[in-house]
């Protein structure tokens, strides 16, 4: 019988552009503790608890204050910020892990209440998500109606993909995940109810992959293919994200497009919307066109996640909610302790408590 140490999720993942001690990943997840958009030092404790990971990827980080759509996220686009996040990168070496950086901007999922004076509610088109957010102010709010770019605000905000990259590079990180998914500005490009343009960013399938490649192909050529991943969720319908008719196609013929770019990874999130019925055909498709690394994510638990690796669907696989509540999360599985369940509460509430104070297995 194997024992779960000899799992094959639990050994070390070399290839072409990754080394990483087990093949369990740390999925990005908004905490909401970067007080005035800093990273700080409780920040580093969280995450250095949790670098018995093979990879972490951190939370949402902003590249732009138009892309603050949340309130207390952090940011990497001042000096400052970049300075802050070096104790973060160098906590979790320390203890022999790696971490790529997520960049998040927020797109029209956003409100003025939450971000800095001066900032910008941005998307592809003034198209308002239905719906309301969390403001720190006033609580609940209806999403405002976001400013439809201009050229010269893609053009900016490609320039801002590309100089946050750098920042988290000079800030000491292994490399940045671009957030293609879950309703952000990336993916409100991708989608034909949420992008109305008629220039050369909206209409055709290929217009509207236009932007994820076009801000790809800039990171890449600022930092380098092997530093660049990207998080892909399709038929997502989280943040207002309607379905359509050519999801399969849409994000077939990107993938092949950011196949020729040779980035390192693609990170799917499966669960309501990559589901059972639709998930299937596409990740196998999506598995034959790219060549480097898969990383799954969405509800896994060891067993899914070694049948996953073993039969070939993906390299990696990331959890998000276990990485919350068990900061010793590798540990538990190899020893087959008990999981402890995340409490929601604690989500995006400020301070220690549900965030660095679940304890290790006793
Ligand atoms: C508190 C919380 C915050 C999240 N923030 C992000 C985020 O910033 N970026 C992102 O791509 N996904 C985010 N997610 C989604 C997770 O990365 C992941 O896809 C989800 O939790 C499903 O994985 P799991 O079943 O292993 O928890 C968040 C999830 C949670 C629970």
């Amino acid at each position: 019988m194997t024992t779960k140490t000899q799992y094959n999720a639990l050994q070390e993942l070399t290839s072409k552009d990754l080394h990483l001690k087990n093949k369990i990943v740390m999925a990005p997840m908004t905490r909401s503790r970067a007080i005035n958009n800093l990273p700080n030092d409780l920040m580093a404790t969280y995450y250095g608890q949790r670098a018995s990971v093979g990879l972490i990827i951190t939370e949402g980080t902003s590249p732009s204050p138009n892309g603050l759509g949340y309130s207390s996220i952090p940011g990497i686009y001042s000096n400052l910020q970049t300075d802050k996040w070096k104790k973060i990168s160098t906590t979790v070496h320390k203890k022999e892990g790696k971490i790529f950086m997520q960049l998040m901007h927020t797109g029209r999922i956003s409100h003025k209440e939450n971000m800095p004076e001066g900032a910008r509610i941005l998307a592809p088109s003034a198209v308002r998500p239905s719906g309301e957010m969390w403001t720190d102010q006033s609580g609940m709010q209806p999403f405002p109606i976001p400013e439809a770019m201009s050229l010269e605000d893609i053009n900016q905000s490609i320039n801002e993909f590309t100089q946050a990259a750098e920042n988290a590079i000079n800030a000491g990180f292994d490399g940045i995940e671009l957030h293609g998914a879950n309703g952000y500005l990336l993916e409100q490009f991708l989608n034909p109810e949420v992008n109305k343009r008629n220039d050369t960013f909206g209409g055709s399938l290929e217009n509207r992959i236009r932007y994820v490649y076009e801000v790809t192909k800039a990171v890449v050529q600022r930092i380098g293919a092997k530093k660049v991943g990207i998080r892909l969720s399709p038929f997502n319908t989280f943040n207002d994200m309607p379905l359509y008719d050519n999801v399969y196609e849409t994000y077939q013929h990107l993938v092949e497009k950011l196949n020729s770019l040779d980035i390192n990874y693609i990170h799917l999130v499966e669960g309501p919307s990559l589901n059972q019925d639709n998930g299937p055909s596409l990740l196998s498709k999506i598995r034959e066109i790219f060549s480097n690394t898969i990383i799954l994510n969405g509800g896994y638990d060891l067993e899914r996640a070694e049948h996953a690796i073993s039969s070939g669907q993906a390299d990696l696989i990331s959890f998000g909610r276990p990485l919350i509540s068990n900061p010793d999360f590798v540990e538990r599985l190899k020893n087959q302790w008990d999981i402890a369940e995340a409490n929601p509460a604690t989500f995006y509430s400020p301070g220690e408590k549900g965030y660095t104070d679940y304890p290790t297995f006793d």
